[in-house]
């Protein structure tokens, strides 16, 4: 108890902020290495076929970043690019979340330093760490945050460098991941831009995505000399369980994301799942019954996974080329290591 309230004074009543302004996505924008790795050049180092990645993956491409480009650097031109679109200063800008788990800093993290880069003065800055769920966690936390009136304008950034994790000798992980950024600006709005966030995650399937070392583990592997390129803390995944999780549990939450946001399949316009899997973007379209008129996100075709950055960047080339147009109605849909998931229907700037 304070001194006054002790004394018997009344406590004051804090100033809050504004709680009753709606919030939109006001600016997309993406980033893509420029070195194109084809599916025969993955199958350098791995027992393998372009035919077979083509046919259980439907990757015929992924762009790998240069080994000097980080996670900081492609964030950097996408952030610019939404900034830009959502015709806005970076001054404006209170919050920068990075949702990245390729960031290689366990401190500090990542979005500090790209806030420095983009002239963002003095914003709260924190990484995600949700894996392909992490861009759709990142909108819904700054949607609530610009709705509260925490923050007026909110830069989300999703973005990997998934190639200085990827043991490219693991045949189950090798032709799946890509490098890439892609960026949103949220901030207020006369009416909703972004639907309520079905979200959760599953502790029991932690070990299905994972860095199948800690970094404790590899500084005792270093300590007793026991540590090679194959003791690299990279990532391994035990595809076909994640595969069944994502076909089976995952159409009951896009569901519910529409539920809550108050839509039906009819209703949307463009369809932006994770790009995990070709196959499993299929599964999801069937399953939800979508009509044959919803645009449906493909970029995992020559853009491989890109955990976190996959939906910004697929957004983003929808709205590029016209596939989407600004006003669409989208669902977007992330899901992965955790396992984690969000999903949230979105108005696309
Ligand atoms: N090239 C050729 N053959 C391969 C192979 C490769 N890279 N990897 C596995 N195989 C073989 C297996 O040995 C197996 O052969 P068998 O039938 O003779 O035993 C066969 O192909 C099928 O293996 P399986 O592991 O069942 O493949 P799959 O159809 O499940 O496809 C993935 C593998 C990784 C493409 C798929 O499981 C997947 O996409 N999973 C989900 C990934 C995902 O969503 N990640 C999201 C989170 S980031």
């Amino acid at each position: 108890m304070s001194p006054a309230s002790q004394a018997g004074q009344p406590r004051p009543a804090l100033t809050t902020t504004e709680t009753t302004r709606h919030a939109r996505i006001h600016g997309i924008g993406g980033y893509r290495p420029e070195r194109v790795v084809t599916n025969e050049e993955i199958c350098q180092r791995i027992d393998s076929s372009d035919e077979w990645i083509r046919q259980r993956s439907g990757i015929i491409e992924r762009r790998l970043a240069r080994p000097d480009e980080s996670v900081i650097d492609m964030s950097e031109p996408a952030a610019r690019d939404a900034i830009e679109m959502a015709g806005i200063r970076p001054e404006q800008i209170g919050l920068v979340l990075m949702a990245t788990v390729t960031h290689p800093y366990q401190t500090p993290a990542a979005a500090p330093l790209l806030a420095l880069r983009l002239g963002i003065p003095d914003p709260a800055a924190l990484d995600i760490s949700a894996a392909c769920a992490g861009y759709c966690y990142g909108i819904s936390m700054a949607t609530d945050m610009v709705r509260a009136g925490t923050v007026d304008y909110a830069l989300v950034v999703g973005v990997e460098k998934l190639s200085d994790f990827t043991d490219f000798t693991d045949r189950g992980t090798a032709f799946i991941f890509g490098d890439g950024a892609g960026a949103a600006v949220v901030g207020p709005a006369e009416e909703p831009g972004v639907g309520p966030t079905v979200w959760g995650s599953d502790g029991e399937n932690w070990d299905k995505i994972v860095q199948r070392e800690s970094w404790t583990d590899l500084r005792d592997t270093l300590a007793d000399g026991s540590a090679g390129e194959d003791r690299w803390p990279a990532f391994s995944m035990q595809g076909q369980a994640v595969f069944r999780w994502a076909v089976y549990s995952m159409a009951p939450v896009a569901r519910k994301a529409m539920a809550a946001a108050g839509v039906t399949a009819e209703d949307l316009d463009v369809f932006i799942p994770h790009q995990a899997n070709m196959r499993i973007t299929d599964a999801m379209v069937k399953e939800l019954k979508l009509p044959a008129d919803v645009a449906v996100a493909r970029d995992i075709a020559e853009t491989g996974n890109t955990s976190a950055a996959s939906i910004p960047l697929a957004a983003a080339r929808m709205l590029a080329s016209g596939e989407a147009r600004s006003g669409d109605l989208a669902l977007q849909f992330g899901f992965g290591a955790g396992l984690v998931y969000a999903a949230q229907v979105v108005v696309l700037p």
